[in-house]
């Protein structure tokens, strides 16, 4: 059997500070289809395995071998020059230069290390002088991870990677352009925007090349709302998810917050241009903040160049267990979909 000794299905499970997503992806003859998908709320901290189980039961989910992520002030990603090694001898060299890079005790972390592969263009080494190559240093404290896998562990999920979710939201992408049939050397730049932060990562084609975290995201949205409005933030949750005739107002309200992201985006894109001698020529939204209507418009004129809002289950077919809930283009699902599209090397 050609499958033979393959694993036929991945869970990718995102706990966000706001709601938990699921995908399952299951291998076929032809390729990767969504068995299972969807989100819940995670409506106290307490709740978090409690709403895991939950939603993998209501999304006919089976799979018990999860990739998940981390993310936070915790994970640190940084673009290394470093003199040219073999391959196999990167993980010792990062290791000897890994605390000029690192804000914590290089024994507390978790590090790795990775080759920054560029893509057939090759543009954006010219940057690094003769002989040396970029390496992405990603370092993860222990502590971190630890609490992370015991949650998995507590509600009988069997994790078999650690990833971070910026590279997953490349890894969706890379997946959608992939099943698109999408092959170009094109830059775009995906922008996830959640409750507590804010993932962008600028791909060439289906190469990603740079990543980045800011803590500005949903919650200050509804903060914004909240204080222009006089409201609790706890109703101004449920104002977000049905504006009805306050849409405007709080369009108006949000505008602000909106305009603070885009200008930190707007620094990633002018590193990048100025690295990579290359412009972003679109924008990719998604992320439970992607849902308000008028965002993707709003971002357009923020950065004069044409955003949308991406489903990254587009191009891929859906089999079964879709839970109630979700918006329509799924926006809040790529880092799960990401996490799940390592069924790919397995
Ligand atoms: N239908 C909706 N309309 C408008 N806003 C929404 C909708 N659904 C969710 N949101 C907003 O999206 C945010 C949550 O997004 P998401 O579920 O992607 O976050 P998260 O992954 O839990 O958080 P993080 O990744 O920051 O830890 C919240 O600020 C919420 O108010
Ligand atoms: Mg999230």
């Amino acid at each position: 059997m050609a499958l033979f000794g393959r694993r036929k299905a991945l869970l990718g499970l995102d706990v966000g500070s706001a709601s938990v997503k699921v995908v399952e992806l299951t291998r076929s003859g032809q390729g990767l289809f969504i068995s299972g998908m969807g989100s819940a709320p995670i409506e106290s901290p307490d709740a978090v395995g409690e709403t895991i189980q939950k939603l993998l039961k209501e999304s006919g989910i089976k799979t018990r071998r999860c990739v998940s992520s981390v993310s936070g002030r915790s994970v640190i990603i940084r673009q290394v020059p470093m003199a040219q090694v073999p391959d196999a001898d990167l993980r010792q060299a990062i290791e000897y230069e890994a605390d000029k890079y690192i804000p914590f005790d290089v024994n507390e972390v978790q590090l790795d290390a990775q080759r920054i592969d560029f893509g057939p263009s090759g543009e954006g080494q010219a940057t690094a002088t003769a002989g040396q190559i970029k390496v992405l240093l990603v370092a993860v404290k222990r502590s971190l991870i630890e609490e992370h896998i015991a949650l998995l562990q507590s509600v009988g999920l069997s994790p078999a990677i650690v990833d971070v979710d910026v590279f997953a939201l490349g890894n969706a992408f890379e997946l959608r352009n992939l099943s698109l049939g999408i092959n170009d050397n094109e830059v775009r730049t995906l922008v996830d925007i959640g409750a507590s932060k804010t993932n962008i990562n600028i791909l060439r084609g289906n190469h990603s090349l740079f990543q980045r975290e800011i803590y500005v995201a949903g919650n200050d949205i509804t903060d914004a709302i909240a204080k222009r409005f006089g409201e609790d933030p706890k109703d101004v949750e449920r104002m977000k998810k049905d504006p009805g005739g306050a849409l405007e107002s709080m369009q108006d309200a949000m505008l602000p917050i909106l305009e603070d992201i885009g200008n930190e985006i707007r620094l990633s894109f002018d590193y990048f241009e100025n690295q990579f001698d290359q412009q972003v020529k679109e924008v990719f939204m998604s992320g439970g903040t992607a849902y308000f209507p008028g965002v993707d418009t709003m971002f357009t004129q923020i950065f004069n160049l044409p955003t949308k809002i991406w489903d990254p289950t587009e191009g891929l077919e859906i089999r079964g267990g879709h839970t109630a809930g979700l918006g329509g283009a799924n926006s809040d699902l790529a880092i799960a979909l990401g996490l799940a599209s390592r069924l790919r090397n397995f």
